[in-house]
């Protein structure tokens, strides 16, 4: 089969959220579909100030339909709390749609999306992005970055400020909470939290 070039046939033309989350079911612009139980979107309100850019749906969020529902949620919206982001106030979504694994026996292993994926899947975000108009979009990781920004972005050295996207919007880049999570074996996890909560922080004062 020949894959389109990107989302966009897909996309509404006069996009909702609603609209957006029923079309991207149908979604072949790139074959991550083929492999993943459904499409995930996005979760919550489409008058948010804060819109949180993740890298694509994990396991569990694969399995619930939602984004951040797993482990990496859990650090996510705890660090959210702490940083006085409220729920209602923000809009999550991903940088891709369908999630992208290998299978190890019964384990469905994350892997990460290559840009061919993220430029795919950036019709979709592009969408969110002008029915939510946040006043910030919190990129977390690499991923999130890439795409948000159009460029390649250096999470250490930009981490944390109040940065200039596309079309003037204003973006605040950070770990992604999955790295944060990777650290609990590893020792500096409270330093990571930490730096998490502080960037979160700045993305709220927007
Ligand atoms: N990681 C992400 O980037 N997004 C999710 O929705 C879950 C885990
Ligand atoms: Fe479409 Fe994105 Fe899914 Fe690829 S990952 S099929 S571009 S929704």
């Amino acid at each position: 089969m020949t894959d389109a070039a990107d989302a966009r046939p897909w996309v509404p033309s006069h996009p909702t959220v609603p609209r957006l989350k029923s079309a991207v079911q149908g979604c072949r612009g790139c074959e991550l579909w083929e492999d993943a139980s459904r499409a995930v979107l996005s979760h919550g309100s489409r008058d948010a100030r804060v819109m949180l850019v993740g890298e694509q749906p994990g396991d569990q969020e694969d399995r619930q339909g939602t984004p951040f529902v797993g482990p990496a949620g859990r650090v996510l919206k705890d660090a959210m709390a702490a940083a006085g982001l409220a729920t209602e106030e923000t809009y999550l979504t991903n940088a891709v749609k369908h999630f992208r694994f290998q299978r190890r026996g019964k384990r469905r292993i994350h892997e990460a999306p290559e840009l061919r994926h993220l430029v795919a899947c950036h019709p979709w975000l592009e969408a969110e992005l002008s029915i939510v108009d946040p006043d910030v979009a919190v990129c977390l990781g690499a991923s999130a970055g890439r795409s948000v920004l159009g460029r390649r972005v250096r999470i250490g050295a930009e981490r944390g400020e109040v940065l200039e996207g596309p079309e003037g919007r204003s973006a605040v880049i950070t770990t992604h909470p999955s790295a944060v999570l990777r650290l609990r074996s590893r020792g500096g996890y409270d330093e990571a939290i930490e730096e998490l909560v502080a960037d979160l922080r700045v993305a709220a004062s927007v």
